[in-house]
């Protein structure tokens, strides 16, 4: 049996989403918007010029293409010094375990991520090499919650969707996963992702059991 795992990258499998936050908080408390962790759920999954308009909207600003590309830039640049120097250290706890047990029972591994830095993340972090297809921010032209991202995934190994098993730390994300028909597993709170078929804190909490069954399924 073979199915395809796909992973969301930012909060799954590296703890970027964290610097994500500081970097919109950051431009956001610039432009006088209070931008607080619930206003951010709303971002995570969400490309980078949703999320400059999403800021914006909560702080009823209108702005020109211009200014709008300038805190673009500011946004990307303070993002790129925090993950300048990231290493295996930003691995997110359990994921390692997951991808490895997956390689050995030969199961396919894919990248479904909104992000344009994801391949130098994984190259920086040492694990592109687990990765069968990566589709990131620069394959897609429709943000989470629409499905594009996990239906490009699946197409590049020429899975069909319902044999397709989505890891996500974003509402987005999950929305994203059920639209596509693939089975969706959160990786947070319960409380936020309760649109998931499955939800964990993290992956030390997904043993070799559940993968084992997803696998049979
Ligand atoms: C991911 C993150 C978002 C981020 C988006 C775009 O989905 O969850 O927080 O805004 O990617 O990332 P980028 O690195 O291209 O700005
Ligand atoms: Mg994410």
């Amino acid at each position: 049996n073979t199915k395809t795992f796909i992973f969301d990258l930012d909060g799954v499998i590296v703890d970027t989403a964290r610097y994500h936050f500081l970097a919109w908080q950051r431009l956001a408390s610039q432009l006088g918007i209070e931008f607080t962790p619930e206003h951010n759920e709303q971002l995570k999954g969400v490309s980078r010029v949703r999320s400059l308009d999403l800021i914006l909207e909560l702080g009823n600003i209108e702005a020109s293409q211009e200014d709008k590309n300038k805190w673009l830039v500011q946004k990307n640049t303070e993002y790129l010094s925090y993950i300048e120097e990231i290493d295996q250290s930003e691995i997110l706890p359990g994921i390692l375990t997951v991808l490895n047990y997956l390689k050995e029972h030969k199961q396919n591994i894919v990248l479904g991520s909104a992000s344009k830095n994801a391949r130098p993340i994984l190259e920086k972090t040492s694990i592109i090499h687990y990765f069968d297809a990566i589709v990131d921010g620069n394959d897609v032209t429709n943000a989470k919650p629409d499905p594009e991202v996990f239906l490009q995934g699946a197409k590049k190994i020429n899975a069909t969707p319902t044999n397709c098993i989505v890891f996500e730390d974003s509402v987005a994300g999950i929305q994203a996963a059920n639209s596509a028909n693939m089975i969706s597993i959160g990786v947070g709170e319960k409380e936020v992702l309760y649109e998931a078929q499955f939800v964990f804190p993290d992956f030390t909490h997904i043993d070799t059991t559940f993968l084992e069954n997803l696998v049979k399924k």
